[in-house]
């Protein structure tokens, strides 16, 4: 989809009003066929600015827009409107005009034929399932979640392609706001239509967008999908507003066990004597050793029970090696592992790449660190039939490669 050309492309663009107050600047955005933007800040960080000049209700400064290829100053701004579906905060219905007619106020601009408003009205208000009678009802005759899907349908009336939301949903009760994020998604996707939305709320804007735009002071501070957003924040003003406890969620759902495990761990070969084993064991003040064999592949683990057993009858670390060993590859996600890793009651976790080489360990603190609030919130394991599982297998009988010396 990204390989057509942009519907929307602001260039540099500043808004600066008498005496220097910087409303935006350095605005930079490329939007395409499809894509859902949201604009998301705190108060006056210049959203409202930032879509405004899109349908030229206000003017820039400096900077260039262009819609589908076209300098916007250069189109003029009702016929620009024409084209561009606009919801404005809380609703905006013309209190003066039936439902009908406010939901054909720009298919009446463009003088469409009366059959086609009706029909296109019917078709409309179907969408948003409310009665045909809502009609022939004034906007003050509807509850404020009724008129705000009005306000949805009204900017999807004339068919335009480019939609623009100012914090449509802001006044309404969570479950209205709920219901009517759905049907603006689904409508969106169904349609094909692009949409850019201005919200305060972060949770809105990881359900709607496609791109999440973050504005601070006049600024685009990041500019990324959810995911990224959610796994790479750009700055600790995101983080903020992505707020922790969302993040320490998103973590286990994008963090894999390979971004968080502790690299070159203790780890000793099969040939060497178990004098060396208990010197390493010493010097690196652990109970146990990974065991891995020249190239690096996991074989199993010693640990000091049972070198302590056997010291008098074996000589070297193969004699004693345990390969009956939990391990779990680099690239799963946390999420689906972390529960069964915890479960376990085990201390660390080694982790292998897909071929099986020894790459580095999980251990139990450095998990609850990540993921503690996330794991006991949903410990009931339903989803082992993911396709995804984490590989927690037994060298033994379930070898990851043929490397057997
Ligand atoms: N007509 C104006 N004259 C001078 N400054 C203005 C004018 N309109 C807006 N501003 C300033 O421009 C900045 C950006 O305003 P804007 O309305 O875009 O913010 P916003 O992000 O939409 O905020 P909110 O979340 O409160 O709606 C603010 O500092 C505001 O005070
Ligand atoms: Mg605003």
């Amino acid at each position: 989809m990204k390989e057509e050309d942009p519907i929307l492309v602001y260039k540099d663009i500043a808004k600066i009003y008498r005496g220097g107050n910087v409303a935006v600047e350095h605005i930079n955005l490329t939007i395409h066929k499809g894509d859902f933007v949201c604009l998301i800040g705190t108060s006056g960080s210049g959203k409202t600015t930032t879509m405004r000049m899109i349908n030229r209700m206000l003017e820039p400064t400096s900077g260039e827009i262009l819609y589908n290829g076209q300098d916007i100053h250069k189109t003029d701004p009702v016929t620009l409107r024409r084209h561009i579906g606009y919801v404005i905060q809380n609703i905006g219905l013309m209190p003066h005009m039936t439902i009908y007619e406010n939901i054909t106020l720009v298919p009446k601009l463009l003088k469409w034929p009366e059959e086609k408003k009706r029909e296109k009205a019917k078709e409309l208000i179907k969408l948003v399932e409310l009665p045909e009678e809502f009609l022939d009802r004034y906007p003050s005759e509807l509850s404020g979640g009724q008129q705000q899907r009005i306000g949805v349908v009204r900017a999807l009336a004339a068919n335009q392609d480019l939609i623009l939301m100012d914090e449509p949903f802001g006044a309404l009760d969570p479950i209205t706001r709920e219901s009517l994020q759905e049907l603006v998604k689904n409508l969106q996707e169904k349609m094909g239509k692009t949409v850019v939305f201005v919200t305060h709320d972060m949770d809105e804007a990881l359900k709607l967008a496609t791109d999440i735009v973050v504005m601070d002071g006049g600024h685009i501070i990041q500019n990324a999908t959810p995911k990224e957003l959610l796994s790479h924040p750009a700055n600790k003003f995101v983080e903020d507003l992505i707020g922790s406890e969302r993040l320490i969620q998103a973590r286990a759902d994008v963090t894999t066990v390979g971004q968080i495990m502790l690299k070159n761990p203790v780890s000793i070969t099969p040939g060497r004597s178990l004098a060396e084993a208990i010197r390493l064991m010493r010097q690196r003040r652990v109970d146990t050793l990974l065991v891995t064999d020249d190239d690096g592949y996991l074989k199993g683990f010693i640990d000091i029970e049972s070198l302590d057993n056997r010291y008098n009858k074996a000589t070297s670390v193969s004699d004693i090696l345990n390969t009956h060993i939990f391990y779990v590859t680099d690239d799963v996600l946390l999420r689906d592992t972390v529960d069964r890793i915890l479960k376990r009651g085990l201390k660390y976790v080694p982790v292998v790449d897909a071929a099986g080489k020894l790459q580095g360990i999980v251990t139990r603190a450095a998990l609850v660190d990540v993921v503690y609030d996330t794991i006991w919130g949903d410990s009931d394991d339903t989803d082992s039939e993911t396709s995804d599982e984490p590989v927690i297998k037994n060298l033994d009988t379930d070898a990851p490669n043929d490397k057997e010396a």
